[in-house]
C-alpha cells in the first residue's frame, strides 16, 4: 500500500476516536504544526504484533517557517497512545536523527503511559527516551505539546524539554491518576483539577504556556520557534524590522510614578522599547512577580527578565528565582541575549520562604547569571536592593552593560528597614517616634535612593534618559555581536 493511503486509513479510523472527544488526530496536528505540505513521514510500516497497521506514535520531519524541525505525534487511538517498545524505538530514532542534524524535536502528547500489557520492556523505553532528552538538552530546542493525557512515565519526557504547551480541557499531567490519588491519600480530585491547565500553568509552573484551543498551541508554537536557533551552534534568525532602532519613547520620561511604592506594569515599559512593540511572555501565569519574555530588538532576539511591580511589588521569591533561572540557563544555551530590566524591593523574607529554600532557589538564579555567556545587557528602573541587587545580573556577576534611569534605587535596602536598623537607639529616645523616623527616611532616600553612588563607583556605566533606553540597548548589543563562542554549552536542567 502507498504510504498516503495508509496515512489516510490511520487517519480515518483515529478520528472516529478523537473527534468525539474534542481532540484532532495525530495526522491532523501535524498539519497544522507544520509548514503546509512540509511533513514527511518515516517509519511509517513499522508495526508490531497486536498494532499491525501501524504503532501509537507517527514520526517524521517537516519545516517551521522554512526551517527542518523533527517531530513525533502519538497516536491515541491506537492503545491509548501508550508507549511500548515499538513506539519507544520510533521516538529514539526520530530523536537520534534531530541531533545528528542539530535541528529542534517537537513532541505531541496524547497517551495513557506505559502500555500496561509490554510490563517492564516500556519502562524501558521511557528511560532510555528521558536519557536522549538529557542527551539533547542544551543542544537542540525541544518542545512538547500536551493535547491529550500524559499519565505515568509521559509526564517525565515533557518535563525534559524546554517547553511545555498544554490545551485546556484536553490536555493533562498526573505522574498518578485520581483513582490512585483516592486511595493513597484519600482525595477526591479531577483529572482537570489534579493536572489541567490551572495546575500546571499557575500552580506548579511545570507548563510554560497555556492555550484555549489545539489549533492556538500549534500557532504559538510556530510563533516561539521564529525566536529560536535550530541549535546552540547557531544564532536565532534575524527579522528585517520598520521599528527604527533609534526611536525615543517620550512617554517613559515621565513613567515611573513618583512615589516609590506606587506599583506601575513592567509589561507596558517592555512593549514601548521592544520591536514593534510585541513580545511573548513564557509562563506569564505562574510567579507573576517576574516576567520571563522573547522580544526582538533592532530584528534580533533578546531574552528579557524583568521584576514586575504590580505583583507582590516584584520581589524575589523562591517560585520567580527558579522560573527566572531556567530561563536565563535556556538562553544561554541557545545564543539568546539577555536584557534585564530591575525593580526589586529585595527577596521576600519570611519563615516559609526560608524553610522552603529561597537560599538554594536564589543560588540559582545567580547561578545562571554567573555562568551565562551571551551578550547582557541592564537596566536599573526603580528599586535594585541588597541580595536582589546583585542577583539580577549586577556588574559583579558579569553583565556587560549596566544603565540605570534617574529613578533607579541602588542601595543594600529599603529607606525603611535601613533607618530601623542604623538609628534604633536615636529612636528609641525620641519621644514622636514616627514624624522622627520620617524625617531620618526622607534623609536616607536623599542620600542612597538614587543612582548617583554606584555610577560614582562605576557599578553602573550611565544614568540614562528612560526615553532613550530602546536606542541606548541596541547599541549596546551592536557593541558586543561577536561576544560569546556558538557551540553546545550546557543542558537546561528542569529548576
Ligand atoms: C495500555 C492503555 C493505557 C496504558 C490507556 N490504554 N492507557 N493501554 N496501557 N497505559 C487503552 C485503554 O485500555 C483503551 O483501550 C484505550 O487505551 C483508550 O483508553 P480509555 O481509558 O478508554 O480512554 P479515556 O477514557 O480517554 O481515558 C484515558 C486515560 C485512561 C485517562 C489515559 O486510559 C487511563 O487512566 N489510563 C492509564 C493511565 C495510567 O495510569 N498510566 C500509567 C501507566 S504506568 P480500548 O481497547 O478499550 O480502546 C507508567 C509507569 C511509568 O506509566 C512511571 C514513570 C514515572
Amino acid at each position: 500500500m502507498s504510504d498516503e493511503n495508509l496515512a489516510e486509513i490511520r487517519n480515518e479510523k483515529a478520528k472516529k476516536v478523537q473527534h468525539p472527544k474534542g481532540k484532532l488526530t495525530a495526522y491532523e496536528r501535524l498539519e497544522l504544526l507544520l509548514d503546509e505540505g512540509s511533513f514527511t513521514e518515516i517509519d511509517q510500516h513499522v508495526a508490531s504484533e497486536e498494532n499491525p497497521e501501524g504503532e501509537a506514535v507517527v514520526t517524521g520531519t517537516g519545516t517551521i517557517h522554512g526551517r527542518p524541525v523533527y517531530v513525533f505525534s502519538e497516536d491515541f487511538s491506537v492503545m491509548g497512545g501508550s508507549l511500548g517498545e515499538v513506539v519507544a524505538k520510533k521516538i529514539l530514532k526520530i530523536m537520534d536523527n534531530a541531533l545528528e542534524a542539530r535541528a529542534p524535536i517537537i513532541g505531541i502528547k496524547d497517551s495513557g503511559g506505559a502500555r500496561i500489557q509490554e510490563g517492564i520492556s516500556s519502562l524501558y523505553g521511557y528511560a532510555q527516551i528521558f536519557k536522549k532528552n538529557v542527551e539533547a538538552s542544551g543542544k537542540v530546542p525541544q518542545i512538547s505539546i500536551v493535547v491529550g493525557p500524559s499519565a505515568g512515565g509521559a509526564v517525565y519526557s515533557p518535563a525534559l524539554t524546554d517547553f511545555i504547551f498544554q490545551v485546556q480541557e484536553i490536555g493533562q499531567l498526573y505522574v498518578t491518576g485520581p483513582a490512585v490519588v483516592k486511595t493513597v491519600t484519600g482525595e477526591d480530585v479531577t483529572f482537570e483539577e489534579l493536572g489541567g491547565v490551572e495546575a500546571h500553568g499557575t500552580k506548579s509552573g511545570v507548563s510554560h504556556q497555556v492555550c484555549e484551543s489545539e489549533k492556538q498551541a500549534f500557532e504559538e508554537v510556530r510563533y516561539l520557534m521564529s525566536f529560536l536557533p535550530q541549535s546552540s551552534s547557531q544564532k536565532p534568525p534575524v527579522f528585517i524590522t520598520e521599528d527604527e532602532s533609534t526611536r525615543m519613547v517620550e512617554s517613559l520620561d515621565s513613567f515611573v510614578p513618583e512615589n516609590r511604592n506606587q506599583p506601575y506594569d513592567m509589561e507596558k515599559i517592555i512593549s514601548d522599547i521592544v520591536d514593534d512593540g510585541e513580545h511573548y511572555p513564557i509562563q506569564s501565569n505562574y510567579a507573576a512577580n517576574i516576567i520571563t519574555s522573547f522580544a526582538r530588538l533592532n530584528g534580533n532576539t533578546v531574552g528579557i527578565i524583568a521584576n514586575q511591580p504590580m505583583e507582590l511589588a516584584g520581589v524575589l521569591d523562591i517560585k520567580a528565582s527558579e522560573k527566572a533561572a531556567r530561563f536565563v540557563r535556556f538562553c544561554d544555551a541557545f545564543n539568546v541575549p539577555l536584557l534585564t530590566m530591575v525593580d526589586v524591593p529585595g527577596f521576600l523574607p519570611g519563615v516559609e520562604q526560608e524553610h522552603g529554600g529561597i537560599i538554594r532557589s536564589g543560588a540559582k538564579l545567580l547561578y545562571a547569571y554567573s555562568e551565562a555567556t551571551v551578550p547582557r545587557v541592564c537596566v536599573v528602573v526603580r528599586k535594585a536592593y541588597g541580595g536582589a541587587y546583585i542577583v539580577m545580573d549586577s556588574i559583579g556577576l558579569g553583565a556587560d552593560k549596566l544603565f540605570a534611569w534617574p529613578s533607579g534605587e541602588i542601595a543594600v535596602m529599603g529607606a525603611e528597614g535601613a533607618v530601623d536598623i542604623i538609628h534604633r537607639r536615636e529612636l528609641a529616645a525620641v519621644e514622636d517616634k514616627e514624624s522622627h523616623k520620617a524625617k531620618l527616611v526622607e534623609e536616607y532616600n536623599e542620600k542612597f535612593s538614587n543612582p548617583d553612588i554606584a555610577a560614582q563607583l562605576g557599578l553602573i556605566d550611565n544614568i540614562i534618559k528612560p526615553s532613550e533606553t530602546r536606542k541606548i540597548i541596541i547599541d549596546s548589543f551592536k557593541d558586543l555581536i561577536n561576544k560569546g563562542e556558538l557551540g553546545d554549552k550546557h543542558g537546561n536542567i528542569p529548576l
